[in-house]
C-alpha cells in the first residue's frame, strides 16, 4: 500500500478498504495528463518564487524520466499505489529525493484530479470531433453521388413520398453537423483551468493561476475554487453529446439493417463489414450496425450513472466523484470505436439504385402529387385527397400503380384528369419539383451540398 497520507493514523488501512478506495486501476489512463499538469504547476511555482529554479529543473527532469519510462514500458504502473497521483509522486521522490517532496506545494489531489480529467476529456473531444468529421466527409461524398438516386421516403415505416438517397443521407448530415457543434461548444465551455484551487478554498501561496492556465492551453483559470474541484458538468455534457451521437448512429444503423435486408436490398454491406453464421451458410449479417445500435445503451448508461452520482453531492469534493471515470472512459472508447467502424461500413457499402427506384415507384409514393395535380386544377385539397384515396383503392384492387391506370379509368373517378397527369406523377417530377430549401429536388439538394461544402471547409 503506497499512499500519500497516514500521518494522523495509528492503524494500517484494512486491505479491503484500500482496494475499495484505490483508483489506480483506471486513473492510470491519464498518467500523461497528470504529469503534464505537474510540469506546468512546477514551472509556475518556480516563476512565483515558491520553488527555486534548481528545484524546478530537478522535478521537471524527474517527471520527464518517469513519463519516458512509463511510455516505454520500463516502469509499469502497478496497484501498489493508491492512484496515479501517488504513483507519480512516489516515483519522483524515489528518483530525485527531497525536491520531489515539494511538487505538491499549493495543490491538492482535488484540483489535481479535476485538472487531469479535464485535460484528458479535452483531448478526447478533439479526437471525437475528428471522427465525426470523417463521417461527415463520407456522407458529403455520398450525397454528391446520389442526387439522382430515387428512393421512397417513409413515415411509420410505410412508403410516403419519393426522395433521393442524397436527401435521406442529408438528414443524417444535419444531425452529425449538430453533433460536431455540440462537441465544439463543450470544449469552449469547459476550457478553464482548475489547478490552483487547492482542496476547496484556494491556497495562501502566491500562485499565478493565469500562468498555469496558459501553459496548459486553457482560456483562463476557473473563477471559484469550490466549483473548480466539484464541477463535473463537462463530463455530463460530454456524455450527453456522446449519447446523442450514439442515438444518431443507432437510428442510421437500424435503417442500414433494414436496407441491407433480403426484403429491401437497397444496399449491400461490404464483405469486410459483414459477418457469417456458424450454422446457416447463406447468411451475411450486419453485425457492425447491430453492435453500434446495441452499444448505444452502454453510453446512455454512463450518462445516467454520472447524473445520478452527482445529484446529491454537497460542495465541495467528495469521493463519490471518483466514479466519474470508469464509465466515462468506457463510453469514450465505445463512441470512438462505433464512429470509426460505422464510417468504414457506410463508405464501403454498395447502393442498389435500381432496387431503390423500383421501390419508390411502387407503394403510391406519388399519391400526394396526384392530389396536388387536382388542386392545381381548382379542386379543393380535401376533395382531392378523397378522390386520390379512391384511385388508390382502385389500384390496390387491380394490383397496379397510379402510373398504370388509363386516362379513361382516371376520368371515371374524376373528369378533371387529363393526359398530363402522367407527367405530373412521374417519379422524376415528384422529386424534382420539390425545390424549396431543404427539399429533395436536385436544385435544392445542390444548394445544400454547396452550403455543406462551405461548412466543411471552415472546420478547424
Ligand atoms: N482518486 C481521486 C478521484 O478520482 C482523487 C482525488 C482524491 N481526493 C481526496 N480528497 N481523496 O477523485
Amino acid at each position: 500500500m503506497a499512499q500519500l497520507w497516514g500521518g494522523r493514523f495509528t492503524k494500517e488501512t484494512d486491505q479491503l478498504v484500500y482496494n475499495f478506495n484505490a483508483s489506480i486501476s483506471f486513473d492510470q489512463k491519464f498518467y500523461r495528463e497528470d504529469m503534464e499538469g505537474s510540469m506546468a504547476h512546477v514551472k509556475m511555482l518556480a516563476a512565483t518564487g515558491i520553488l527555486t529554479e534548481d528545484e524546478r529543473d530537478q522535478i521537471l527532469k524527474g517527471l520527464e524520466g518517469i513519463l519516458a519510462d512509463v511510455e516505454s514500458g520500463v516502469l509499469p504502473i502497478t496497484s501498489e499505489y493508491e492512484d496515479i497521483h501517488s504513483f507519480v509522486e512516489a516515483n519522483l521522490i524515489d528518483r530525485i529525493g527531497d525536491a520531489g517532496k515539494k511538487l505538491h506545494t499549493g495543490r491538492s489531489r482535488n484540483d489535481q484530479v479535476a485538472l487531469d480529467m479535464k485535460l484528458f476529456t479535452r483531448k478526447e473531444i478533439v479526437a471525437l470531433k475528428e471522427l465525426v468529421k470523417e463521417l461527415i466527409l463520407v456522407l458529403h461524398n455520398l450525397m454528391k453521388e446520389h442526387t439522382d438516386t430515387y428512393m421512397p421516403g417513409f413515415t411509420h415505416l410505410q412508403k410516403a413520398q419519393p426522395i433521393t438517397l442524397a436527401h435521406h443521407l442529408g438528414a443524417y448530415m444535419e444531425m452529425f453537423k449538430r453533433d460536431y457543434g455540440r462537441l465544439d461548444d463543450i470544449f469552449e465551455r469547459m476550457n478553464y483551468c482548475p489547478i490552483g484551487s487547492g482542496a476547496l478554498a484556494g491556497t495562501t501561496y502566491p500562485l499565478d493561476r493565469n500562468m498555469t492556465a496558459q501553459l496548459l492551453g486553457f482560456k483562463g483559470p476557473t473563477l471559484n475554487s469550490m466549483d473548480s474541484v466539484s464541477d463535473r458538468d463537462y463530463v455530463i455534457e460530454l456524455l450527453s453529446a456522446m449519447s446523442t451521437i450514439m442515438m444518431h448512429l443507432s437510428r442510421f444503423s437500424e435503417e442500414i439493417i433494414i436496407w441491407n435486408s433480403n426484403e429491401y436490398q437497397f444496399v449491400e454491406l461490404d464483405d469486410a463489414y459483414s459477418t457469417g453464421s456458424s450454422i446457416m451458410p447463406q447468411k451475411k449479417n450486419p453485425d457492425i450496425a447491430e453492435l453500434v445500435r446495441g452499444k448505444t445503451g452502454r453510453v446512455y448508461g454512463a450518462l445516467m450513472q454520472i447524473l445520478t452520482t452527482m445529484k446529491g453531492i454537497p460542495l465541495a469534493y467528495n469521493k463519490d466523484m471518483q466514479e466519474d471515470k470508469e464509465m466515462t472512459f468506457d463510453a469514450i472508447d465505445t463512441v470512438k470505436g462505433c464512429l470509426a467502424l460505422f464510417t468504414g461500413m457506410v463508405k464501403t457499402m454498395t447502393v442498389n439504385k435500381d432496387k431503390m427506384e423500383s421501390s419508390a415507384k411502387n407503394g403510391f409514393t406519388n399519391a400526394t402529387d396526384a392530389a396536388d395535380y387536382l388542386v392545381n386544377h381548382g379542386v379543393p385539397f380535401r376533395d382531392a385527397h378523397g378522390i386520390v384515396g379512391q384511385l388508390v383503392l382502385y389500384c390496390i384492387d387491380k394490383n397496379i400503380s397510379l402510373d398504370d391506370m388509363s386516362l379513361e379509368e382516371y376520368k371515371k373517378i374524376s373528369p378533371v384528369f387529363e393526359e398530363d397527369i402522367y407527367d405530373a406523377i412521374s417519379l422524376q417530377t415528384c422529386v424534382e419539383k420539390r425545390t424549396t430549401i431543404g427539399a429533395p429536388g436536385k436544385v435544392a439538394m445542390e444548394n445544400v451540398i454547396a452550403l455543406n461544402e462551405d461548412w466543411i471547409s471552415k472546420l478547424n
